[in-house]
């Protein structure tokens, strides 16, 4: 399976994923990086595994559409079977949700569909809500809506902070990433529900990994 990531930031989910695949946990061969952010930490992490990367900032087009456009046909040219949002903190507009229907998945911090959108972890403790988390879903064109594939559950501690919470979801989303990843990479997700990659129906009881 050919993976394309998008990330505009640190990109420790990339180096999850690259770890993963270094131990022998996704059969998965990575063909390109794109990020709107010329700096950001997940190119050079890229770069030093020997991926080719790619930065589309936002300023060099004319709007949304048209760097959308340049972005998602940069993308479309490396040919992935999968495209893999790892920490990308840009709207996707429906013209490249849609023509990478099904293909295309994100990882987002909070147990969807509770707290869709930004600051996630402050959203959770303001609520006191006592279980908190990561969920990856497939992209459509409802904001953090898609179809839920896996969560991962954090308990949230009385101490908590939102970076101390933050900390905790991120290191279960090392884990959780790379293996929604090998789920589809492995054509086992299609045997879990095949509405799920087919259709876009949400499933019933998103898996709990
Ligand atoms: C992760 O926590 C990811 O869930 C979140 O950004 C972080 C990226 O970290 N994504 C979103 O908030 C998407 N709306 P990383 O750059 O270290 O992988």
């Amino acid at each position: 399976m050919r993976i394309a990531v998008l990330a505009s930031g640190r990109g420790s989910n990339l180096r999850a994923l690259l770890d993963a695949r270094a131990a022998g946990r996704l059969d998965a061969a990575f063909v390109g990086t794109f990020s709107d952010r010329p700096g950001a930490g997940a190119l050079e992490i890229a770069r030093a595994a020997g991926i080719p990367a790619h930065a589309l900032p936002p300023r060099a087009y004319a709007d949304r559409a048209a760097h959308d456009e340049a972005l998602f046909s940069a993308v479309a040219d490396v040919q992935p079977d999968l495209i893999v949002c790892a920490g990308y903190m840009r709207l996707i507009g429906d013209a490249a949700v849609a023509r990478f229907a099904g293909r295309m998945i994100n990882i987002h911090p909070s147990l969807l569909p509770a707290y869709r959108g930004l600051h996630t972890h402050q959203r959770a403790l303001d609520d006191r809500v006592p279980v908190h988390g990561a969920s990856v879903h497939y992209v459509t064109a409802a904001l953090d809506g898609g179809p839920v594939i896996a969560q991962a559950e954090v308990a949230v501690r009385a101490d908590d902070d939102a970076e101390r919470l933050a900390a905790r979801v991120l290191a279960r989303e090392h884990r959780l990433l790379p293996a929604c990843v090998a789920l589809i990479a492995d054509g086992r997700l299609r045997q879990l529900d095949d509405a799920v990659a087919l259709d876009g129906t949400r499933l019933t009881r998103p898996l709990r990994l």
